[in-house]
């Protein structure tokens, strides 16, 4: 999987959930230990606006985060302290090591996370810690017929279609287990449910999100169709009441070894 030709994230849509998206975050943030005086990185930190949040809470003084699209990284104003820079974390990491290291829904753009993983603990500095949180929905309707419009869209996406790099959790908590560096790890898994009066709302919730991969690759014309043919398949599959979604995240946390 390679990253966006485009950048086809829309904050506009991605704040219209910002409370559902937030409750994720405050739960990955309840995780780390604060580092007064230290530093913090946040890789794919979209707006910043929870990089914002973290840097305070966590009571670090300097706080570093990484996006690969511009226009979530132009959509808000960060306060003196945190930096925000455009990076595509596919192609390179940034030099240096951090005391706290986060992730909020961003490494499920991120391919090969066997290998990924063991590189962005090279960041954490020793006695550091690192949290991150990913959606993890393959196999439900959400992602199952996004994959089905992918395939009537295939000609136009020149064959993409989005697969989740996102692993089982026991494939985490095994790195974090065979890694010397780590002192102390958790793996788990937190449905956040969501009841939408219709499908207009699961497909909705996804434009702020996986379908940005979609927007993309098509024109605007295009994308329009992509989500009426979106739409009907969740239609087919879940019918017009009430639509019940158990939104599947799986966190990670390692804390590495003093000496590390
Ligand atoms: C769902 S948003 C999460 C943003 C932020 N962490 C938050 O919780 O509000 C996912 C973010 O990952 C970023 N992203 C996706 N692929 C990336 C890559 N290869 N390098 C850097 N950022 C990436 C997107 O640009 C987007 O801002």
């Amino acid at each position: 999987m390679s990253s966006p030709p485009v950048d086809g994230w829309a904050p506009e849509f991605y704040a219209r959930f910002a409370e559902d998206r937030a409750a994720p975050f405050e739960d990955l943030l309840a995780l780390l230990s604060p580092a007064r005086r230290g530093t913090l990185l946040d890789l794919g930190c979209g707006t910043g606006a929870l990089t914002a949040k973290a840097h305070v809470a966590l009571q670090v003084s300097s706080s570093l985060g990484l996006d690969a699209s511009p226009s979530m990284l132009g959509s808000a104003a960060v306060p003196p302290g945190v930096t925000l820079e455009r990076r595509d974390l596919a192609a390179s990491l940034p030099e240096g090591r951090f005391d706290r290291v986060l992730s909020n829904s961003a490494f499920n753009w991120i391919p090969e996370h066997r290998a990924w993983l063991p590189r962005v603990l090279n960041l954490v500095a020793p006695g550091g810690e690192l949290a991150v949180q990913m959606p993890s929905n393959a196999g439900t309707p959400f992602s199952e017929c996004v994959l089905e419009a992918a395939g009537e869209f295939s000609e136009l996406l020149k064959g993409f279609a989005y697969h989740s790099p996102v692993e089982a959790p026991e494939v985490y908590a095994e790195l974090f287990a065979r890694d010397e560096r780590v002192e102390k790890s958790r793996v788990g898994t937190w449905h956040y449910p969501q009841l939408h009066a219709s499908v207009e709302g699961l497909v909705a919730f996804a434009q702020g999100g996986m379908l940005s991969a979609y927007r993309a690759r098509l024109s605007p014309e295009d994308f329009e169709r992509f989500c009426a043919a979106y739409r009907e398949r969740l239609l087919r599959r879940l019918g017009s009441g009430p639509v019940f979604f158990a939104f599947r995240r799986v966190f990670l946390f390692a804390k590495l070894k003093a000496g590390a």
